[in-house]
């Protein structure tokens, strides 16, 4: 059965990872590593989605590689898959790196652990975002809000 594995209780503890500009992975942390249940071999120079969850909505993603190839810093709720099919909730803020003449050079997305309460109704507007209608029904749960605005109030 697929269970939910949690940060380990450590202030302060992130989960850090750096991509390519296509979102290969360049660099995990510690902790990156060992949540997702690879090894450092398996996860470098994989395609980020390695992660990636079923219930996750494609329209975050999509709002994600949006803002961020924009060079706007993105902030999120994402469920991971690890390796063995379990998974973990994180609120993650990615930013774009840039070069010394502000050319986007690659990504990197710094992980909290979310707060019971904002997994348990994001998680819920996820489930009404998992069909063909997902914009639409995004602009109704949003309610004139961007995604940001929304999450933020979780
Ligand atoms: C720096 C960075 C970190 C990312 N972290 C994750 C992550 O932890 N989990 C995840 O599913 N996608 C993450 N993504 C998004 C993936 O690149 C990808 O868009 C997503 O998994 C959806 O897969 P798809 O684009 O193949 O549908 C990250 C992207 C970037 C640039």
């Amino acid at each position: 059965m697929s269970q939910e594995i949690y940060f380990p209780p450590k202030e302060g503890a992130t989960i850090v990872s750096k991509t390519d500009k296509t979102g290969k992975i360049t660099y995990g942390n510690e902790l990156f590593i060992q949540m997702s249940g690879y090894t450092e071999s398996e996860l470098l120079g994989q395609p980020h989605n390695i992660l990636r969850h079923p219930d996750m909505p494609k329209i975050v993603f999509k709002h994600l590689w949006i803002e961020i190839s924009a060079g706007r810093e993105v902030h999120a709720y994402v469920k991971n898959k690890t390796k063995n099919g379990d998974f973990y909730w994180v609120y993650t803020t990615v930013n774009p790196d840039f070069d010394s003449i502000g050319n986007i050079t690659g990504y990197y997305s710094v992980r909290v652990k979310p707060t019971q309460s904002a997994v348990q109704k994001i998680s819920e507007a996820y489930k009404n975002l998992m069909g063909s209608d997902a914009d639409k029904k995004l602009k109704e749960i949003l309610g004139g809000k961007s995604y940001e605005e929304f999450i933020i109030k979780l």
